[in-house]
């Protein structure tokens, strides 16, 4: 999606993909990837998601990228995180003891930033994008991710000519043949989460598989 369309959504707060709690799969998984408690963990396309509270909580430092600046003000303010500004480059950064967000486009986003993470957690940011951005974004995940680092993907599936996107529909062959290049990629769990989703039962969508994938950066 372009810029103009998330920066709308967050101006309107029309932010149906925010969580009001942790995410079940990163408090069932998370643990089980062994990652060193103080080492970076990188969150792309961040929001203001409270699973980066419970990712510092468990003395990591969190490392997000977002692009709208009031989803990033947003995040601090509402955890009662006093935060510090300052620009690098083509990025402002937001720095509080735990966690900083580099609020700014993904896609220009040095991987010196990322060049010393633990681990990464990718929800609704894979899926946020459309097919042929979608591709680019596995690619500047790819880049950002250093070797041999892993982390965990929670995505979206279900018939997508029943539904507009976002969250965009993404198979486990989309991930296998776009994502396998870069990374080693185990699937961990899928659910069907059709009744949780009233959005979707509306539209009569039949089924929505929620999955969630450990990663790991290939040398
Ligand atoms: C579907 S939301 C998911 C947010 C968060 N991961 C969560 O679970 O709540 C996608 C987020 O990506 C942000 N975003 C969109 N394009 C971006 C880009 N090019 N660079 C960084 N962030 C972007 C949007 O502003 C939005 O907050």
């Amino acid at each position: 999606m372009e810029p103009s369309f998330w920066h709308q959504k967050w101006q309107l707060q029309q932010i149906g993909f925010h969580q009001q709690q942790v995410n079940p799969f990163l408090v069932k998984y998370w643990p089980g990837l062994a990652i060193t408690e103080t080492s970076n963990v990188f969150v792309p396309l961040c929001g203001k998601s409270l699973d980066m509270c419970y990712l510092a909580e468990l003395r990591h430092g969190v490392l997000g990228c977002e692009l709208n600046p009031l989803a990033v003000e947003q995040f601090f303010n509402e955890n009662d995180l006093p935060c510090l500004v300052e620009q690098i480059a083509e990025h402002n950064v937001f720095c509080a003891d735990e966690v900083r967000i580099y609020q700014g486009d993904i896609f220009t986003l040095p991987e010196s930033l990322t060049a010393d993470i633990g681990g990464f957690y990718d929800r609704a940011a894979l899926i946020a994008w459309p097919e042929a951005m979608r591709q680019q974004y596995a690619v500047a995940l790819a880049r950002l991710i250093p070797a041999n680092v892993s982390g965990l993907l929670i995505t979206l599936d279900y018939p997508q000519d029943t539904l507009k996107g976002p969250p965009f529909a993404v198979s486990p062959d989309w991930v296998e043949t776009h994502l396998a290049p870069y990374f080693t990629v185990e699937l961990l769990e899928c659910t069907d989460v059709l009744a949780d989703n009233p959005r979707f039962v509306n539209k009569q969508v039949p089924w929505l598989n929620e999955a969630v994938y450990k990663l790991t950066r290939k040398a």
